[in-house]
């Protein structure tokens, strides 16, 4: 079985394309390299000790499409690309807009034009808004907040729609929650370029002396020790949700939604504090102002994801907070 897996390079699809590699299917990746670099495919490969194609194209770019599909048999998709800032998108909405739903309407038009109608879409747990109460299940109202996740709830919505005009397809919607950690092998992770925007990152560049000290968005909220509350999930623990979804989509057809997360809720403070335990470093912090558009508190009911997709999180924030820190130790 061939997938094609859009964004591949990035951190959560690498980390996908090792756990499909590893479970038996070819991988094609196609990545235009906006968000990472090409050096993950030569990681990929020396993980797994797999072949795998790799195209550095724009999936916006409908001929690049065909291209790969003529030269693969594509049995179902990943699709990952996409720009994924909260704060930029909110500067530049025209270029979220434009990027993330002209990529996902080109990408779809090509595979129907090839007849592959099976599809994984990387959605996310921002699609919620701000729930009402917790833990988060599928048919929990859906609202966004910010460009970055107008486009995932778009995007949600092209798919629903397509399933109703054209019952062949199977379509499976994952929504994360926070993803955070790194392959064992520490070959692969994240690392952002400049000022992280999310917590982890900014963690560790403190913990590596890159930054000096980390900025807490607020310590008012409701929650037991009054700083924000995230699902932290081990991105390994997701990458395996997604074979695990194209198992179920390349048995049958439909469109439905599950939630990727631990069903865990930690604190700044708890995973900081697990992070500085874990890797016996320090971690200089001073709270600050709340942080626009940040919730209280958000957690995944993950039992939907369980039922159906028979996937569950294994790993522990101490396992997440020491892979971490390995694979930035590697770099
Ligand atoms: C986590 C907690 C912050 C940075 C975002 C996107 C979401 C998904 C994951 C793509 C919050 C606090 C953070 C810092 C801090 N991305 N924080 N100081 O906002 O839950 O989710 O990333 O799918 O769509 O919205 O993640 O890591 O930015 O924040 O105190 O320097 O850490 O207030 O409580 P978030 P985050």
């Amino acid at each position: 079985m061939k997938i094609l897996v859009t964004g591949g390079t990035g951190f959560i699809g690498s980390h996908t394309c090792v756990e499909l590699l590893e479970s038996g299917y070819d991988v094609v990746i196609i990545d235009n390299l906006s968000n990472s670099k090409k050096e993950v495919v030569d990681y990929i490969k020396q993980i797994t000790n797999k072949k795998i194609s790799f195209y550095e194209q724009d999936v916006c770019n409908k001929d690049s499409l065909r291209n790969i599909f003529k030269e693969h048999s594509i049995d179902a998709i990943i699709h990952f690309a996409g720009y994924k800032a909260v704060g930029e998108s909110v500067e530049n909405p025209l270029m979220y807009y434009r990027n993330n739903i002209d990529s996902t309407l080109s990408l779809l038009e090509v595979a129907n034009e090839f007849n592959v109608k099976k599809i994984v879409f990387s959605s996310s747990a921002t699609v919620y808004g701000n729930p009402k109460t917790l833990p988060i299940r599928e048919d929990f109202p859906l609202s966004t907040t910010n460009p970055y996740g107008s486009t995932k709830l778009i995007i949600e919505g092209i798919l629903r729609d397509l399933y109703k005009s054209d019952n062949d397809w199977s379509i499976a919607l994952l929504r994360y929650f926070n993803p955070i950690g790194a392959h064992k092998s520490g070959l692969i992770g994240e690392n952002p370029n400049g000022i992280p925007n999310n917590l982890m990152p900014y963690i560790i560049k403190v913990a590596t002396k890159e930054l000096d000290c980390l900025g807490i968005f607020g310590n008012d909220y409701n929650t037991h020790d009054g700083t924000g509350v995230r699902d932290y999930i081990h991105v390994v623990d997701l990458a395996k949700g997604h074979v695990k979804a194209i198992e179920k989509i390349l048995k049958g057809t439909g469109c439905d939604a599950y939630n990727l997360g631990t069903g865990n809720g930690y604190s700044v403070l708890d995973l900081v504090n697990t992070f500085v335990k874990v890797n016996n470093v320090d971690v200089k912090y001073k709270f600050k102002d709340r942080r626009a558009g940040d919730i209280d508190a958000c957690y995944a009911d993950p039992s939907y994801a369980y039922k159906e997709l028979n996937w569950k999180a294994e790993k522990g924030i101490e396992e997440m907070c020491k892979d971490a820190y390995n694979f930035i130790k590697k770099q």
